[in-house]
């Protein structure tokens, strides 16, 4: 497969039509997403691979979800006996269920309100593309603080995934060397299902060793 067909779409992304997600998650499109049970299972499944990719030990363990829209993903980061903290911009999107065990916060992935090394692993599925526009001087500001703020708040020996969806080679590129540049991580890009279009998935394993 030719690498630029790994990032073809058929239909445009919400990210590609709208700056901020608090324009696209609003109204009626908030309402269908987070009462969507198709999307509930394709949040759940995501998380399942990351939390494995994530490989954590169950004992006393927090786990931030960042951009955990409804708290899809953080639910199932609870059943499987984790403690979570969700944390998303969107307070209507927190609210919409009764999610009080899922330790629901507002707030930016690009400037979070934690103390450093408070967690033991970190996730964040279908979020971080917001932070991805390639064709503005924002797009390194945005994921610049955002892998920062990850590094500063997970612990030493910690692991991060983050499940997106980049819109070509290019942002993968610039991703890599925000993260030579400004962190310690070490890691990789994972793709999943590489010859299948509807169910590939990308996404990216970094680890903190100091
Ligand atoms: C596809 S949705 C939620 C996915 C989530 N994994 C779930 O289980 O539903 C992506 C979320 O990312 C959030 N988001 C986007 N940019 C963000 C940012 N800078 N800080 C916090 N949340 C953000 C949006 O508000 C939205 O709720």
């Amino acid at each position: 497969m030719k690498k630029k067909d790994l990032f073809k779409r058929k239909k445009k992304r919400p990210e590609d039509l709208h700056e901020n997600p608090l324009d696209y998650f609003r109204d009626e499109t908030l309402n269908q997403y987070a009462s969507s049970k198709s999307m509930m299972r394709i949040q759940q499944k995501i998380t399942l691979r990351a939390m494995e990719l994530l490989n954590m030990e169950k004992e006393n363990v927090l786990i931030l979800d960042a951009g955990s829209g409804p708290g899809f993903s953080s639910a199932i980061i609870k059943d499987l006996g984790f403690n979570v903290v969700s944390l998303d911009l969107n307070e209507k999107l927190l609210n919409f269920y009764k999610i009080r065990e899922l330790n629901p916060i507002v707030g930016d992935i690009c400037s979070l309100p934690f103390r450093p090394e408070v967690f033991d692993g970190i996730i964040s599925i279908s979020a971080i593309q917001w932070l991805l526009k390639e064709n503005k001087s924002k797009f390194f500001q945005d994921f610049s603080r955002a892998i920062k703020n990850f590094h500063e708040i997970l612990k030493k020996n910690s692991n991060l995934v983050l499940q997106f969806y980049p819109k070509n080679e290019h942002v993968l590129k610039e991703m890599g060397k925000i993260i030579t540049d400004a962190t310690s991580f070490k890691g990789n890009f994972i793709i999943d299902n590489v010859n299948n279009p509807k169910k590939r998935k990308i996404f990216l394993h970094l680890n903190k060793n100091h």
